[in-house]
């Protein structure tokens, strides 16, 4: 089980002071060295963390996987070619949304997004879709010949534990199970932290899991190899 760690927030931080501290650069290769398995970025259309500075360095640096969260607009199908992450996972953005703000809706936008993952997968990219845990949106992925998903955990995440919060991972769990059948590969985030990881990671069918905020709080605290290795702890 691989964790990804998403850097955005050591940016939110730089941006908050228009500062060039703290490097969300070194903090990656920081993760890495704490057993990180990738690094993940969103890069918005306001920019408001991750630049394209942040991405060009990134590239260059980071010895394990970059994946890029990205609307699909034609502007951030330029950068991916620019750039060329390992992976580009696409994602809905609305301008003055707090975060991502549920799954890519892959029925609705079937053509245009065909169009567009045939092209980032044409030159060597591969294409994950950020996709809330619903068998059709799911399906729908495979026939759009994604090479994996992340199934949405945010409405999980945002549940004390419970019934209802039981029924939420139950969802995440069929879903995953759902698409591991239909031979997809099975990532998962979203709002996820130290205290509700454990459920979700039992899940077999989840291969990978991308984890930001909580991560970046904890390490404000303890530092970014102490976070990432408590996080790893927690998902073996
Ligand atoms: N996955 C996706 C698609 C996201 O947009 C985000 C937030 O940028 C995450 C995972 C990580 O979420 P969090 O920061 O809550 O761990």
């Amino acid at each position: 089980m691989r964790l990804a760690v998403n850097i955005d927030h050591f940016a939110t931080l730089r941006e908050a002071r228009k500062s060039n501290v703290p490097e969300p650069v070194l903090a990656a290769l920081l993760a890495e060295q704490a057993g990180a398995s990738g690094i993940v970025c969103h890069i918005r259309g306001d920019r408001r963390h991750i630049k394209e500075r942040d991405l060009q360095v990134l590239r260059k640096t980071i010895k394990t996987k970059l994946n890029i969260e990205m609307a699909a607009t034609q502007e951030m199908k330029q950068i991916a070619i620019e750039i060329m992450p390992d992976t580009v996972s696409l994602v809905p953005e609305q301008e003055h949304e707090l975060t991502t703000q549920g799954g890519l809706d892959v029925i609705k936008n079937k053509i245009q997004l065909s169009a567009h993952i045939k092209a980032l997968q044409r030159r060597g990219m591969k294409v994950s879709i950020f996709v809330d845990p619903s068998e059709k949106q799911i399906k729908t992925c495979k026939e759009l010949n994604v090479d994996l998903i992340e199934i949405n955990t945010g409405k999980y995440a945002e549940l004390k534990p419970g019934d209802e919060r039981d029924h939420a991972e139950g969802e995440i769990k069929k879903a995953a199970q759902n698409a591991h059948e239909i031979g997809l590969e099975v990532h998962a985030g979203h709002g996820l932290d130290y205290w509700n990881i454990c459920p979700i990671a039992a899940i077999e069918e989840i291969t990978e899991f991308s984890i930001g905020f909580s991560i970046v709080a904890r390490s404000s605290i303890v530092g970014v190899n102490k976070a990432v290795k408590d996080m790893i702890q927690l998902l073996e």
